[in-house]
């Protein structure tokens, strides 16, 4: 494996589809590793612009502005960092031999829409998973819940992310809000819905899985520690690592793992996200990338997870050791609409020694926009959430 010089005719080069914090951080790892990066958004100076060699915003689902930056910048590698992506274009990239699309063009068309993972996992490869149906109307809507998912429920858009556009009901007379809302909050207008039987976990966990090559060159599944996540709205505030979990439940969650990342294939990180109950384990989704709950590996691993996935993708051997006992990540948010806004409070959240901050760049805020991460580590768990939220909360948006 030969890495060359940036900037010059022997360049290694990357192109970052989605540049936000979980981007930013993986052009920071490749470029500690001497390669070009080229960070793509939809909007200027989004956090990953802010660090890479080469900034450009495009409209990333629009087919032929994806292909005309691909032909102008011929990245090597392609990494999509965000769903919202023409993967139909990212699929003839690949197929042209343009440039290597990770982990595939394939896993990105997949996991771009809930329907094409929770077939592949429940129907193709046996995972289990909630019991399920797709809509498209209100009428099929209440018919599959009548039919077999029953109450309680969520319903989602078949295209979103963090939480938009999910509710929970739990009876009939829920169920045309619930749709109104899955229609206003789908990426795309029309959209199907998904509806789940909710599971009632005693706790879900991210399984960061990578698959990288090892010394022989062929590729290798690695599970990282189990990271434990609290949700609200379906956006993560919380997350530690590592999550106590019995060692059947840990064994079942890596076979998971294995079989739907096995699917997937290709090199670089995954974020399994799984709901534990006992011995009990639900495969929920994945995403062929770095995980927003993973951020604790910032300060929890040797190699964090941005690491790892820019290891993997150049075909680099990885570790997931952790490097403390234990370690938290805590959201921090906008909490008001604003453009160019400070944030208060810094040298607070950094008066206790084990914890760090990592402030996004974002140019604009929204209540709930997620600006910053707090992190710290600790001899257990509790001790690092309790670090962690209490330096979040040190820091405090305001209008400059
Ligand atoms: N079937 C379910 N049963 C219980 N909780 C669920 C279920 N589906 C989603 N959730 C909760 O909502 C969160 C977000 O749902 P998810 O499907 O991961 O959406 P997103 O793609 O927006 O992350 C999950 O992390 C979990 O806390
Ligand atoms: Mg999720």
């Amino acid at each position: 494996m030969k890495i060359g010089t940036p900037l010059s005719p022997t360049s290694t080069r990357v192109m970052l589809l989605g540049s936000g914090e979980l981007g930013k951080e993986v052009i920071i790892a490749l470029q500690r590793l001497g390669v070009e990066t080229v960070a793509v958004d939809r909007y200027e100076n989004a956090p990953g612009h802010q660090v890479a060699h080469r900034a450009h915003v495009i409209d990333m689902a629009d087919p032929a502005a994806l292909r005309a930056l691909v032909e102008q910048e011929r990245p090597d590698i392609i990494v999509p960092e965000i769903e919202a992506i023409a993967t139909d274009a990212l699929a003839e990239i690949e197929a042209d031999g343009l440039a290597e699309v990770i982990p595939t063009a394939r896993a990105t068309q997949l996991t771009m829409n809930r329907e094409g993972i929770r077939r592949l996992a429940a129907e193709e490869l046996a995972l289990p998973t909630s019991r399920y149906a797709f809509a498209e109307s209100l009428n099929e809507l209440r018919m599959a819940i009548d039919g077999g998912v029953g109450y309680p429920c969520i319903i989602k858009p078949v295209m979103s992310s963090s939480g938009k556009g999910q509710s929970t009901i739990n009876e009939p007379e829920e169920i045309e809000q619930a749709w109104d809302y899955a229609m206003s909050g789908g990426r795309i207008k029309g959209e199907r819905v998904i509806i789940e039987e909710l599971i009632e976990f005693d706790f879900e966990i991210t399984l960061l899985t990578v698959r990288a090559r090892n010394g022989s060159g062929e590729i290798e599944t690695h599970f990282c520690a189990p990271i434990g996540h609290r949700q609200v709205n379906g956006d993560y505030v919380e997350s530690w690592q590592p999550q106590m979990m019995n060692d059947t439940a840990l064994q079942r969650a890596q076979e998971i793992a294995a079989s739907v990342t096995g699917n997937l294939g290709g090199r670089g990180i995954f974020g399994v996200e799984l709901f534990i109950k006992g011995d009990h384990v639900w495969f929920s989704e994945v995403s062929p990338r770095p995980h927003d709950t993973g951020m604790v590996t910032m300060a929890s691993q040797y190699q964090n997870e941005f690491e790892l996935h820019a290891r993997a993708i150049l075909g680099l051997p990885v570790s997931i050791e952790m490097n403390v006992a234990a370690a938290a990540s805590a959201v921090i948010y906008g909490t008001m609409a604003a453009k160019g806004i400070a944030f208060d409070g810094i040298d607070s959240a950094l008066q206790d020694a084990q914890t760090d901050l990592r402030l996004f760049g974002k140019p604009e805020a929204f209540e709930q926009r997620r600006m910053g991460v707090a992190l710290a580590y600790s001899n257990s768990t509790h001790d690092a959430r309790q670090r962690a939220n209490h330096a979040a909360a040190q820091v405090t948006p305001i209008k400059a």
